[in-house]
């Protein structure tokens, strides 16, 4: 089997590691071919805390992937993940080089090249330049400026860093594990990928990816992305907050919150009654349902408002058209866009994977938005290549693909 058919995308997170096999089709789609999933150990927050654990994990995803699609294995497309990635946007300002001033790919190469000079910390590192919109003269807004006339271009970019030292740390784990890494990507931009339509890209939207540790953000206008950040709370915190509210221990807490779990207490009828396990081998207890709702509330509410700081800070409170869509395993719990719903006054729609056909019965849930979107990414990457738009895109997708495909070349 030609191993250039098949995209990898590999989600190292703090609760799971996910390998999805996709294949590519001669008719320009994506099937899902197979599925790994093991237990996460020795990654936190995006950061490697113990090499050998995190090898384990990623090999057991990988195994499982490889008898699941019947292939083997050789390089991922690897999700970044953690408080460490930062964005921010930047500008750059070129004269335009030729005789009759046309714009060429290398005015515009020339162009992302000033936007990306910034000075960094030690220590950080680039992981994304994405182009957002050009200026040709005085006119703003363009999209692809390439053959257009011109004596000044300038080019609005939204800059992605982190941390050297954590990526090269997960990287080498991957290697250790027996594959190869062939790009990273940036955990909400993958997840963009898989959950979000061009449409929501277009009009303004707000992806929050609730993971185990961490909540992480991307907002998107006119088809481009203009902030990402992440918020140090996720999933797991519910769990703990049950665990020492309830006085269960964490295992038991998480099937609890699975299971009868709701953020939103309003939503809870008063009679219902669940039954807890107790620590110290003390008799399993029944309570109220409502009681557990009321310890969730809070963690939901503080997560909610946490994500509009940022929306806030960014300045778009009043440009996310499309709403906000939830997604990560911490979407699923109930009541979630419920709440959210309250707290944000915007449309709200839970985010599961799309875009792709195949064994999609078995990646059908918010937990694997990161892993379908980073071979939808690969996919997009490699039709741009090719010069061949991917499926069901827009003339504005194809411009940001080709963008995309033209940045990777100097990158
Ligand atoms: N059915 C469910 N109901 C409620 N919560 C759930 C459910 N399934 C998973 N979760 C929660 O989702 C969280 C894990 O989400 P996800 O699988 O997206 O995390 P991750 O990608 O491993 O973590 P991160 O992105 O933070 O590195 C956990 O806190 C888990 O308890
Ligand atoms: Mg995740």
């Amino acid at each position: 089997m030609r191993k250039e058919r098949y995209l990898v995308g590999l989600d190292v997170g703090t609760s799971k590691v996910t390998a999805v096999v996709a294949e590519m089709l001669d008719s320009a789609g994506l099937e899902i071919v197979g599925l790994g999933v093991a237990e996460s150990r020795g990654i936190r927050r995006g950061v490697v805390v113990n090499l050998e654990a995190a090898v384990d994990s990623i090999k057991r995803a990988i195994d499982e992937a490889e008898l699941m699609a019947g292939v083997e294995i050789d390089s991922v497309h690897l999700a970044l993940s953690g408080p460490h990635i930062k964005g921010f946007n930047s500008r750059g300002v070129i004269a335009v080089a030729g005789k009759n001033r046309e714009i060429t790919r290398e005015d515009v190469r020339r162009a992302i090249d000033a936007a990306k000079a910034v000075s960094l910390p030690t220590g950080r590192e680039i992981l994304h330049v994405l182009p957002q919109d050009f200026v040709v003269d005085e006119q703003e807004g363009i999209g692809a400026p390439v053959g257009m006339t011109g004596a000044r271009l300038e080019v609005n970019v939204h800059i992605v860093t982190g941390s050297q030292s954590a990526t090269q740390n997960i990287v080498a784990c991957v290697n250790r594990a027996g594959v190869n890494v062939a790009e990273t990507v940036v955990e909400q931009l993958a997840a963009s990928e898989s959950v979000l339509t061009e449409d929501e890209k277009e009009l303004g939207v707000a992806l929050v990816d609730i993971g185990g540790g961490t909540t992480d953000i991307a907002i998107f206008e006119r088809g481009s992305l203009w902030h990402t950040a992440v918020v140090g709370v996720g999933g797991d915190h519910f769990t703990n907050d049950i665990a020492v509210g309830l006085r269960t221990p964490v295992p038991d807490a998480e099937k609890i919150k699975r299971k009868c779990g709701c953020a939103l207490s309003g939503m809870v009828d008063e009679d219902d009654t669940m039954e807890v396990a107790s620590v110290g081998g003390r008799k399993p207890r029944v309570m109220a349902r409502r009681i557990l709702s009321e310890i969730l509330q809070p963690r939901a509410e503080e997560i909610f408002h946490l994500v509009w700081d940022e929306i806030r800070r960014a300045g778009h409170e009043k440009t996310l058209n499309s709403g906000i869509v939830l997604t990560g395993g911490g979407a699923i719990l109930d009541g979630m866009p419920e709440i959210a719903e309250q707290i944000f006054d915007l449309p709200i729609r839970r985010g599961c994977p799309t875009g792709v056909g195949g064994l999609t019965d078995h990646v059908n849930s918010p937990t694997f938005a990161t892993g379908v979107g980073l071979a939808l990414y690969g996919f997009r990457n490699f039709a741009a290549d090719q010069g061949r738009a991917p499926i069901g895109a827009g003339a504005l997708v194809r411009a940001a693909g080709r963008l995309r495909g033209l940045f990777r070349e100097f990158f």
